[in-house]
């Protein structure tokens, strides 16, 4: 043991060195490269800087810690601790000198670079890394025999302090600067945000601070818009909010919207102002609903597809309706975001927009990319993000490949007879017994299946209203699995499947889901229209797929991730029955929820991720279906369910297909494998 140069090791990160004697844990940790938060610069106001010193032997390390191995208690701890209380054990590391020996662990809360953590299955974390940060400072009195202006001498304490270079004060917030630092005694909280240029100063208060600063994580989808109200410093999720994107009523899809802006002068105007007032009502209710004051949210991370990139910039997006889809601009952009009409938070906070990869491949697929990170995979894993529009990656370690493919909205219940959004009444879940070819189904809102005893009550005076997306996609699979669809899509008369919920309507044929009379509704159905608007939406998905699988050069992908607030609903098994996704183990298909969302928050939170994926947006090969030859091809191929001619080897073996087939007036088919009842 060395009473000059004591060793030091930080737990959990393993770091170590040897420091001259009196060091405080904060220089200490500082010197080491260890993350150790602090917010007022060693002064004892902030109390970030928590740490929790070991005694004892600790063989692992090579180190025993005697029991002064650290100065005592100081007056400023105790004051701490008297005030505020300090946990048993604990001390503040930048009082806390290290005389000997020590071991020190650095508690979650007290490390700056917290993990955001993951849910998906495979846990990837990401540190916390925000481009704004609460910064505490002590400015020197205006001297009369050295005059300076009080920004001056702001500037000159930060960078004494804070090691950091002089700092733009915005016009909004220099007014504000020598009433804070009159009422703080000179000492004063800034938001500091690192910008492209040094940093800048958000905003400020008087003396010592500690309200968290927040961000807003948003996925600006064409359909609904999702908003995540996030801690900046540790990645929580402190409320979530929602809404219709209001764009809707110029167009359902992204191609009727860039037409309505083609049509009508000033239209793409209107859409912009449409869906930044709703941005903005929605700040302002998810702050009022979290209690958290707007101007302690003081940054923003956005992410959307190329159209609503546009029109929220303000830029017509009238040049992405044709080719070559020329992008005003694709790379990542940091702007205040008043300037996108969001001015009910901090009035300086500021937007980051996640970089676009192509012309139909939007931010919201390179926040999929960032949260899927499929650049680290050694599988090569296929990453669908099912929407009106199917965004699709392709890769692994040595390239990662992306197009979009315009699956439509059949996929979200629209282009449906009985369809509707996911909501309370729609049916979500489908089973057909493939004996009686009897349906049974779940609807949203009520745990119950249909042929559950108390079903009817618990269902609630409203009844079955609908179907929304995942309970088409379930209906259509399990009418093939049970041999009422043949592989071409049709689907079979009465006689021909002999199940009289097979009805004529006009020229073909519909399956009765559900009789209106049994419930006082009206009748619920699968007609051969829904089936071929189904047909075509999986059949642009696969196609997208294909067209990457064929520039990799592959037959087949490892693994499948479904990401999308939709992709968390599908079935698995369903979704290859249709042909929608390439044949894989059902174990290697895996939902990651909503990751274009959860890669908005990892850009919100992280300076570091931010430039790893404009970095990694670079290297993505974009593929455009719009142009590529071979895409009407596979469109084609991919029409029959599963598929007119890729093998399904997983899927046979796992749900055999009926071979039937009802264009020839084919009988009833027979089955390729022993007939099963599916659990629930
Ligand atoms: S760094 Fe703020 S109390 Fe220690």
């Amino acid at each position: 043991m060395s009473r000059e140069m004591p060793r030091v090791v930080f737990t959990p990160s393993g770091k170590r060195g040897q420091v001259p004697v009196g060091t405080t844990v904060l220089e200490a940790a500082r010197q080491l490269g260890v993350d150790l938060d602090s917010v007022c610069g060693g002064r004892g106001i902030c109390s970030k800087c928590q740490i929790l010193p070991g005694r004892g032997a600790f063989p692992k390390h090579g180190v025993t810690v005697a029991e002064d191995a650290l100065s005592p208690l100081n007056d400023v701890e105790r004051r701490y601790d008297e005030k505020r209380g300090l946990a048993p054990g604990r001390r503040l590391g930048c009082q806390a000198r290290i005389l000997a020996d020590a071991v020190i662990d650095v508690p979650p809360e007290s490390q700056l670079h917290r993990q955001v953590v993951r849910k998906a299955a495979e846990v990837r974390a990401v540190a916390t890394d925000p481009a704004t940060r609460l910064c505490l400072v002590e400015v020197a009195e205006p001297d009369l025999h050295a005059p300076s202006g009080d920004l001056q001498r702001l500037n000159a304490a930060l960078a004494d302090q804070w090691d950091l270079p002089p700092a733009a004060c915005p016009l909004s917030v220099l007014p504000r600067l020598q009433p804070a630092l009159r009422k703080g005694g000179w000492t004063v909280t800034l938001a500091l945000h690192r910008g492209p240029s040094g940093p800048e100063i958000l905003d400020i208060w008087p003396g010592f601070f500690e309200a968290p600063l927040c961000g807003l994580a948003i996925d600006l989808g064409s359909t609904t818009i999702a908003l995540h109200l996030t801690d900046l410093a540790t990645g929580d999720v402190i409320a979530s909010a929602g809404a219709m994107n209001p764009q809707i009523r110029f167009g359902e899809d992204l191609m009727s919207r860039v037409s309505y802006a083609m049509m009508n002068p000033g239209g793409a105007a209107e859409m912009t102002a449409a869906v930044r007032a709703t941005l903005d009502g929605l700040a302002a209710g998810i702050a009022t609903e979290a209690g958290i004051d707007p101007r302690c949210i003081v940054e923003v991370a956005l992410v959307g597809n190329p159209v609503m990139h546009h029109l929220l910039l303000g830029i017509d997006p009238v040049e992405l309706g044709q080719a070559p889809f020329a992008l005003a601009t694709s790379e990542a952009a940091t702007l205040p975001a008043a300037a996108l009409g969001i001015g009910s938070i901090n009035p300086e906070a500021r937007a980051y927009l996640l970089p676009l990869i192509a012309g139909h491949v939007g931010a919201d697929a390179a926040a999929v990319a960032l949260s899927e990170a499929p650049e680290t995979s050694d599988d090569l894993t296929l990453i669908v993000d099912v929407g009106t529009n199917a965004e699709i990656l392709l890769g692994d370690r040595t390239r990662v490949l992306a197009c979009s493919s315009p699956t439509g909205p059949a996929f979200e219940g629209a282009q449906i007879s009985s369809g509707q959004r996911a909501a309370p009444g729609a049916i979500e879940r489908v089973r057909i017994d493939p004996e009686t070819k009897e349906p049974r189904f779940r609807v949203i809102g009520c745990e119950l299946w249909s042929d559950d005893p108390g079903f009817a009550a618990a269902l609630g005076p409203a009844g079955v209203t609908g179907i929304c997306g995942s309970g088409i996609i379930e209906a259509v699979a399990e009418m093939r699995m049970a041999g009422l669809v043949d592989g071409s899509g049709l689907i079979g008369s009465a006689a021909q499947t002999g199940s009289d919920r097979c009805r004529p309507e006009g020229r073909t044929q519909s399956y009765l889901l559900l009789a209106g009379a049994a419930t006082g509704g009206r009748d619920i159905a699968v007609t051969q229209g829904d089936i071929r608007a189904i047909q075509l939406a999986k059949s642009a998905l696969y196609a997208g797929a294909r067209l990457l699988m064929d520039r990799r050069g592959v037959d087949r992908v490892d693994r499948v991730v479904l990401a999308g607030a939709f992709g968390a609903h599908i079935s698995p098994l369903h979704a290859m029955v249709l042909g929608m996704i390439p044949d894989v183990p059902l174990d290697r298909v895996r939902s990651a929820g909503n990751a274009a969302g959860t890669g908005a928050r990892i850009a919100l939170c992280s300076v570091a991720a931010r430039r790893l994926i404009e970095e990694n947006v670079r290297r993505i090969e974009k593929v455009e279906t719009a142009i590529e030859p071979r895409f009407q091809d596979h469109f084609v191929a991919a029409n029959a369910l599963p598929h007119a001619s890729d093998p399904f080897p997983e899927l046979a073996r796992i749900a055999p297909l009926p071979r039937v087939d009802f264009n020839t007036g084919g009988s009833r088919g027979k089955s390729e494998g022993r007939r099963r009842r599916r659990p629930r």
